[in-house]
């Protein structure tokens, strides 16, 4: 059904798939804790749970998913857990990247990786230029990532480019800076996803999100699934993505 056609009783789901998914993968932690067991088995499940998730995303047709798998402020967590943490990015590496490279997957990292270890951040550049021509599904996992981080960075770059002679300052504007983001030349997010139950953005892609819809669950990480997606696409495709417009705009009854 197109914008300009009135409402009807027809389902939408057929309609509207997301061409940008981001995630917050929250709860592991408390999953861990329901069963008496520690962080790190929850963080294995998650690992798990993620794998579900990007499979379910070929599966739909969904060209490009943004997982947040480890924040600017997840530094500051006990270093016991971020050494384990670290551990898991890399034997999920290991493990994924071979698989995820026949899938079609192209794979690239965002975040300040200059605390990473330099066997990681090497994976991890070497698992980007394996899968850099595949076309199937874009994979961004944010690692040591946040929102601020990211623009901050993109300022910088602006700035030395305005110091250098390159531009005039009155050139910059909002695509000159969403031009150097980390996810440059993707679509903002369509859909966001936070499991765990917390409502808030906790410094994702603060820029990226701005026109996002934002669906909430309490289900926690590790229980998230293929069903669960599928619940999250369909209450998008029911959404009416407004733009600063008026029902009446968009081909809808204003009252309705
Ligand atoms: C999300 O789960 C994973 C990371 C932040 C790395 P948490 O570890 O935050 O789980 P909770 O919120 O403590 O349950
Ligand atoms: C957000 O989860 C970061 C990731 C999922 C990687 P947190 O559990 O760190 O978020 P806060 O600190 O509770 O907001
Ligand atoms: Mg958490």
């Amino acid at each position: 059904m197109t914008a300009a056609e009135p409402d009807s009783d027809k389902p939408r789901s057929d309609a509207k798939l997301p061409r940008h998914l981001a995630v917050i993968m929250d709860g592991n932690g408390r999953w861990a804790y329901r069963r008496n067991r520690p962080r790190h088995h929850g963080h294995r499940a998650g690992a798990e749970a993620a794998r579900r998730v990007v499979q379910g995303c070929i599966d739909r047709g969904i060209p490009s998913v943004t997982l947040f798998a480890f924040s600017s402020e997840n530094w500051r967590r006990p270093p016991a857990e971020v050494r384990m943490l670290m551990e898991l990015f890399l034997r999920a590496l290991e493990r994924e990247t071979g698989r995820l490279a026949d899938s079609g997957v192209r794979l690239r990292f965002i975040g300040d990786h200059r605390r990473l270890s330099g066997a990681l951040h090497e994976r991890m550049l070497e698992a980007e230029r394996r899968t850099a021509d595949n076309r199937c599904l874009a994979l961004n996992v944010a690692v040591g990532y946040g929102g601020r981080w990211d623009i901050v960075q993109a300022a910088q770059a602006l700035a030395r480019e305005v110091a250098e002679g390159a531009r005039p300052p009155d050139s910059l504007d909002d695509n000159a800076l969403a031009e150097r983001l980390s996810l440059a030349g993707q679509p903002d997010p369509d859909l966001f996803i936070r499991t765990g139950g917390e409502r808030r953005i906790s410094n994702f892609l603060i820029w990226q999100l701005a026109y996002t819809e934002l669906y909430f669950t309490d289900l926690l990480w590790p229980d998230f699934d293929a069903v669960e997606l599928d619940r999250a696409l369909e209450w998008f495709a029911n959404r009416e993505r407004r733009f600063g417009m008026t029902t009446g705009q968009m081909g809808r009854n204003d009252g309705a």
